[in-house]
This record gives C-alpha cells, structure tokens and sequence, in this order.
C-alpha cells in the first residue's frame, strides 16, 4: 500500500475549528481512506446480489481506494442523492456529480445512500460508532 512512501513527498492537510464550525454546509462528522475487500464491498451491495452487475460492481468498488464519508444535517439523505445524480451518468442532470464528471453506469464515481435504512446499514458498514464526531456549531466564535 505504501510502495514508494520515501520518495514521494506527503502534507498533513487539516481544516482548523473555524472552517470547520463556521459549518458553510452540511456537517462532515466521518472520513477516511480505505481499500474495501472484495467481501466488504458484497456487504455493502448486499441489496443487489441477484442483480446481474453485482459482481462486477464488487470488483470495481474493491479495485481502489475509497474515500468514505458520512455527513450530517436536515434532508442531507435525499439532498445527497440530488446532488450526486442518476444512477447512469448519461441520465443524469447537468450540473450533478455524475452527470458532469462520469459517462458510464458502472464507473459513476460516487456512492450516496437511498434512504434511512439504507443510510443506517452502510454507516454501521463503514464506520465504528467511536469514528465520527458529535460536536455543535459555535459560528459566533468565529465570526469577525
Ligand atoms: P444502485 O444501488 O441501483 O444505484 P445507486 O448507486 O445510484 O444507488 O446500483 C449500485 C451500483 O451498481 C451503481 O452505482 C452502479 C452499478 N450498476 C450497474 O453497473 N449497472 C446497472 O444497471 C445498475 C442499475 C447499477
């Protein structure tokens, strides 16, 4: 995972208490970087193991790193989704995520869940309880 570390330079990147409280959008409260296994990711897609792209999508999810996340705020589940487009790029609106950046249905960059349950499930999935953060916003601490 880490071939070449030596050679290669590396920042430590880190957004300070006032980007982070002045909360300019939803609230951020979990991230990291992960190679899914091929058995992780079938949990993930367990929904779709019928489906006849289900290993296929296996495969691709588990073939690089993931930067996983789990943000936080009123209707962030369907503005998520919103914001991320169609399930195929090609029919996905102008403007959204997949509908600028991707082309094909099977490399549509970027996952979102499709519900609470669904929400619930891939949270517990992805992350232990003790990774994500509970704080509240003080944004007057940080208003000049
Ligand atoms: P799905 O859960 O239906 O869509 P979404 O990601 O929008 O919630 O499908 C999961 C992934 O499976 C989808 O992001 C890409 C892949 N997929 C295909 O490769 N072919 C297909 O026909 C469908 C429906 C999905």
């Amino acid at each position: 995972l880490y071939r070449g570390f030596k050679k290669m330079e590396h920042t430590f990147i880190a957004i300070k208490p006032d980007g982070v409280q002045r909360g300019l959008e939803f609230k951020l409260v979990g991230i990291k970087v992960v190679v899914p296994s091929k058995d992780f990711v079938q949990k993930h897609y367990h929904d779709l193991k019928e489906r006849p792209f289900f290993n296929g999508s296996c495969d691709f999810l588990s073939s690089g790193p993931v930067i996983a996340m789990v943000w936080e705020g009123e209707g962030v589940i369907r503005y998520g989704r919103k914001l991320i487009g169609a399930t195929d790029p090609q029919k996905s609106e102008p403007g959204t995520i997949r509908g600028d950046l991707a082309v094909v249905v099977g490399r549509n960059i970027i996952h979102g869940s499709d519900g609470p349950v669904t929400a619930k499930d891939e949270i517990n999935l992805w992350f232990k309880p003790q990774k994500l953060v509970s704080y509240t916003n003080n944004a007057e601490k940080w208003i000049y």
